[in-house]
């Protein structure tokens, strides 16, 4: 709900309030983000703080320094010394900017950013006001936009910038939200990683000066993820102050805190002005990113649940409520080495065990037989399929299985017939070698023919093998960034076109494919965000699939995104990247609560372990049946002991399951209790696997016993349901 009193905004969800006021200069002022209150005058709630040193600012009968003054969305070169939201250049060349309120627009719904991922699905009680404000210096609009989504404590923010002058305007930045807040001891916790091994937490007290994650490489990224919380010093996973920030962005981007000279906290996060810039035409207008706001009191997991409402019930195809198949990947089976006997005696063994479908991954198109040749080739391999698809597809058909295939859309070999075709079309610059990744080169998605021909090329294998399921991979990071169709003036624009280039081809395979399931993959998971979330509800987490290494990643991974979201395969021992060996069991427990499919050669699997297969398959349909609703909520953490544990609850806190395991343990060991979290206290539940029947208040209260005395990697499902 958006309330508009005299010089006031009050922004209101269910549980937090967002207070903005216009000084009389023009200024907006933040005045308060956190606990619901009510929506009253907050005149005398000022902390104005004069200073000699720092140029003046008149707020009413006060004389004030702006370096201190809590903002919502600060300039540079007026007086403020810390971080800008904004930098704009125009007739005069000066990177000098002051914003001042000229009027608002307030209306029911979302905005819609065009060509960009955005909240976008309004299930009521969604609002937005823009606040639009004049730059002094080059004469531009603009815009605030706040869209408040009251159901999950969210306010998404983002920027409009319009060239409403007679000349070019440059934007050298441009933030999609600033917030400035007291300091409250804050942490700052991040998700930092590299290749199988993403998403690990690291928190740590905020310094003086910035604290800052980013990504410079056209993609999000293994090493860091566009999210960064605060948490107050007692913060922890269940209770606490908790200001959680992430973008709706898959390219370069910048999120941060700067603790000012006055221990004022900046909070911000954006596109990356490192690799940014932009030229905005007269009569243009330019649209940055959106980025998500919440705040929550119950800790870590309050803000998890935030965020997975947010994206569950407002984010694109996430909000779509696809069911999410049971697939069996075949890149761990077979690499390289697929074809279509192989593919073929899948299917059959796949549909013995109950999976919906079964995905052909790299390695089926062009000379594809290692990864150095025909990445761009999108035309099925004869050798290997000597049908085509044609007879894969009849056996899926009789099988009762869908078909999935794996693509790298982004990307190009050197040694494929599109680069003899089209060399140009690769991301290079004249002169020198191009860096080389994978062995592979990035296409210019900023070039419309570009997409036009890859939308082609896939179409026409997806028609007409009625595929259901596309892995959209993207295997490298970007480097030599620049086009050879932008001008030298217009380089700096380049990455950003780029990542709008790769929305519009995924939407409009979207669009032309709506029957079809996506699942992201980026070398795993290095492009796990909300804008890919936005096109695809489903990505795959990190190539490393082993059961321990998986603990972290996923237990990481739901910080911020919803448990079905993340794809967690059971894969073979000796794990193919790590080599470790873990119980089967753990392996299927590890995934369980997550969207749940296979990465193996069924050839290798026993009869006895089909069987658990089977029965593993069984017990995850009961979870998905009402998973798309639950509240996930972490209990024991493996970056902080060498134990596991998380659970599911579903919407009505009839079912709920909880998964606990071990790493390398020491020997004597006790066991422990592990108390589950949102069940109904007076509600009467049976634990099967314990055979037990006990209050919801109990169970909360005493907690579970795990077994004692385990073996390494050991793990327990726990079924709880109400009687
Ligand atoms: C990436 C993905 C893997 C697999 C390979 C194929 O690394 O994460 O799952 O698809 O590409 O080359």
């Amino acid at each position: 709900m958006i309330q508009i009193k005299d010089n006031y905004f009050y922004l209101n969800t269910k549980n937090t309030s967002y207070i903005i006021r216009v000084l009389p200069d023009g200024t907006l002022n933040h005045c308060y983000y956190g606990k619901r209150i009510p929506s009253e005058n907050l005149d005398w709630h000022n902390l104005f703080i004069p200073h000699d040193l720092t140029a003046p600012l008149k707020v009413g009968d006060e004389i004030t320094t702006k370096d201190a003054l809590p903002q919502e969305y600060p300039t540079a070169g007026r007086g403020d010394f810390r971080e800008p939201a904004v930098i704009l250049s125009g007739e005069n060349g000066r990177m000098v900017n002051e914003l001042a309120f000229v009027r608002y627009a307030k209306y029911e719904g979302v905005s819609h950013l065009e060509g960009l991922p955005h909240l976008d699905t309004c299930k009521g009680g969604v609002d937005t006001i823009e606040l639009v404000m004049v730059d002094r210096v080059t004469g531009a609009e603009i815009s605030l936009v706040y869209t408040v989504f009251e159901d999950c404590d969210v306010v998404a923010r983002h920027t409009v910038v319009r060239n409403i002058t007679d000349y070019p305007v440059k934007i050298h930045k441009v933030a999609s939200v600033s917030l400035d807040i007291e300091d409250d001891g804050f942490d700052a916790l991040t998700l930092h990683g590299a290749w199988a091994r993403e998403r690990n937490l690291e928190r740590y007290p905020l310094h003086h000066g910035q604290c800052e994650v980013s990504s410079r490489r056209g993609a999000s990224g293994h090493h860091s993820n566009p999210f960064m919380a605060l948490l107050s010093r007692e913060a922890n996973e269940f209770s606490g102050d908790v200001y959680g920030m992430a973008l709706i962005y898959s390219g370069d981007f910048k999120i941060g805190a700067q603790l000012s000279q006055f221990d004022t906290v900046r909070f911000y996060a954006g596109l990356n002005d490192d690799t940014f810039c932009w030229i905005l035409e007269r009569g243009e207008t330019f649209t940055s990113p959106q980025a998500m706001l919440t705040f929550s009191q119950n800790g870590l997991n309050g803000m998890s649940a935030n965020f997975h409402k947010a994206c569950r019930c407002h984010l694109g195809a996430c909000a779509l409520k696809q069911a999410h198949p049971i697939v069996l990947n075949l890149w761990e089976a077979f690499y390289f080495d697929i074809n279509e006997e192989r593919v073929l005696k899948a299917i059959t063994q796949a549909a013995a065990l109950g999976i919906d479908t079964i995905v052909i991954d790299d390695g089926w198109f062009g000379n594809r037989s290692s990864d150095k040749t025909s990445l761009g080739d999108w035309v099925i391999n004869r050798e290997k399929f000597p049908n085509g698809f044609d007879e894969i597809v009849n056996e899926c058909e009789k099988n009762n299985i869908k078909l999935g295939i794996w693509f790298d859309p982004e990307s190009i070999n050197q040694i494929s017939d599109l680069f003899k075709q089209h060399p140009d079309w690769a991301i290079c610059i004249d002169g020198i070698d191009p860096v080389e990744s994978r062995n592979q080169l990035l296409l210019d998605f900023s070039k419309h023919e570009v997409i036009d021909y890859i939308f082609s090329k896939m179409s026409d294998v997806v028609k007409k093998y009625n595929i259901k399921y596309i892995k959209w991979d993207y295997n490298r990071n970007m480097t030599d960034n620049g086009s050879n169709r932008l001008l030298p003036e217009r380089q700096g624009e380049h990455s950003h076109r780029y990542m709008l280039g790769v929305y519009s081809l995924m939407s409009r395979m979207r669009k032309e494919f709506p029957e079809v399931f996506f699942e992201g993959s980026s070398g795993g998971g290095g492009r796990f965000d909300f804008g890919m979330l936005y096109y695809m509800p489903q990505i795959w987490t990190s190539d490393n699939s082993d059961a321990f290494g998986r603990m972290k990643i996923q237990y990481g991974t739901s910080i911020v995104y919803p448990p079905e979201t993340i794809s967690a395969h059971v894969s073979v021992c000796p794990n193919h990247q790590t080599n470790r060996t873990t119980p089967f069991e753990t392996r299927e427990n590890v995934a369980q609560l997550f969207s749940y499919g296979f990465e193996l050669d069924l050839n290798d699997i026993s009869d006895e372990t089909k069987t658990v297969i089977k029965e593993g398959i069984q017990k995850h349909r009961r979870i998905q049946s009402w998973l798309a609703d639950a509240t996930f909520y972490r209990l024991l953490s493996p970056f902080s002991g060498n134990t596991c544990a998380w659970q599911l609850v579903s919407a009505d806190k009839k079912y709920s399951v909880m998964m606990y395991a071990v790493g390398l343990v020491d020997p004597n060991f006790s066991g422990q209790y592990v108390k589950p979290m949102g069940l109904d206290p007076n509600a009467i539940y049976v634990i099967k696997e314990l055979g037990i029947t006990v209050s919801g208040a109990v169970l909360m209260g005493a907690g579970i016993p795990v077994k004692a005395h385990p073996r390494d990697f050991d793990s327990q499902l726990f079924t709880i349901e109400q009687l």
